[in-house]
């Protein structure tokens, strides 16, 4: 957890998109600057005892104050941590609520996070990586395919939702991915279907092709894309959104099993992960506990 930091922070902006989904700027400079692709940040809404519990967020993206800042050739320092989060619950409806100048307490960040020296040599060994995204789990992927696109390295964005609305942030992969592949469940964006079937398709008609698969989402998204991973020989890495008590690898409550015997079989998605070697996780034993 190097670099980790826990503070109250100011909002700076908080953006409904479509579906109940929301964009959260929050000024916390320490945190933006420690933070490395994949990794997750706890927020605490302050002033509401009936939701203690930190809620774990993606870092979806990390960005100087300004856009001015942003904009200049050099860049200025990061200061902004942005969260890409969708209302499911009452922690989640609570933090849409929020507006500039509240405050909320933020531990970040934690996890390993995409490890460059873990998936930068084998996305430089393939001839592309897929980024294949459910729902939600589209917050993980930004900061990795921004890094990959510094690195050189082409890649192509995997996308499905329920629904249009719910196909949020698509435009900061634009520059970042050569092409985004959209699947809906009703058909009203995209592909009709599940996300895994096109990619399925593009897997298949490339049998000489050399790719790392990086992917986050629902379980069962998860696992297809797994499936297709192992059934076509790729590389994939997955990054596992389990319920989290304390983010800090005390309360094992986030634990998840993976290929071993006794306590090695299990491990944590907030210390050890949240991103994994899909070979690693036992998808067969290993269900999300629903507590
Ligand atoms: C490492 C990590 C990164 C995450 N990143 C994001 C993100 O970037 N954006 C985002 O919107 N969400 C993200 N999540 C999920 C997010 O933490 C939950 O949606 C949130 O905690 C729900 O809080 P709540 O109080 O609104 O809902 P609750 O009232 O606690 O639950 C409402 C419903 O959501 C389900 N739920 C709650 N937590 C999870 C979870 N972790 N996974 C699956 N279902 C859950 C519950 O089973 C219940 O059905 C992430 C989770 C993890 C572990
Ligand atoms: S959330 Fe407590 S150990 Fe992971």
């Amino acid at each position: 957890m190097v670099g980790m930091q826990n503070d109250i922070v100011d909002v700076v902006a908080n953006r409904p998109l479509t579906g109940g989904h929301f964009l959260l700027d929050l000024q916390a400079p320490r945190q933006a600057q420690a933070t490395r692709p994949g990794q997750f940040a706890m927020v605490r809404l302050l002033d509401h005892s009936d939701v203690l519990l930190r809620r774990p967020m993606s870092i979806f993206d990390v960005k100087p104050l300004t856009a001015e800042g942003q904009a200049a050739a050099n860049g200025a320092p990061l200061e902004i941590i942005q969260l890409l989060y969708k209302v499911v619950g009452r922690g989640t409806r609570l933090m849409s609520l929020l507006k500039p100048g509240d405050q909320v307490e933020l531990l970040a960040p934690l996890g390993h996070g995409f490890f460059e020296e873990e998936y930068l040599p084998v996305a430089q060994a393939a001839d592309e990586v897929l980024h294949v995204a459910g729902g939600i789990g589209i917050a993980a992927l930004l900061l990795p395919a921004r890094q990959i696109a510094r690195a050189g390295i082409r890649q192509r964005l995997f996308f499905g939702g329920r629904t249009a609305d719910d196909l949020v942030g698509t435009e900061d992969f634009e520059t970042y991915v050569g092409e985004m592949v959209l699947a809906t469940e009703n058909g009203s964006k995209g592909h009709q279907g599940f996300v895994t079937a096109p990619l399925e398709k593009y897997l298949a008609g490339r049998p000489n092709g050399k790719f790392l698969l990086m992917a986050c989402g629902p379980w069962a998204m998860l696992r297809a894309t797994v499936d297709l991973a192992a059934r076509y020989n790729q590389p994939c890495l997955v990054s596992m959104e389990n319920r989290m008590g304390c983010g800090l690898g005390v309360c094992l409550g986030c634990s998840i099993r993976v290929e071993g015997t006794g306590h090695a079989a299990y491990e944590r998605v907030c210390t050890e992960g949240p991103v994994f070697r899909a070979e690693r996780v036992n998808w067969e034993r290993g269900e999300i506990p629903k507590t």
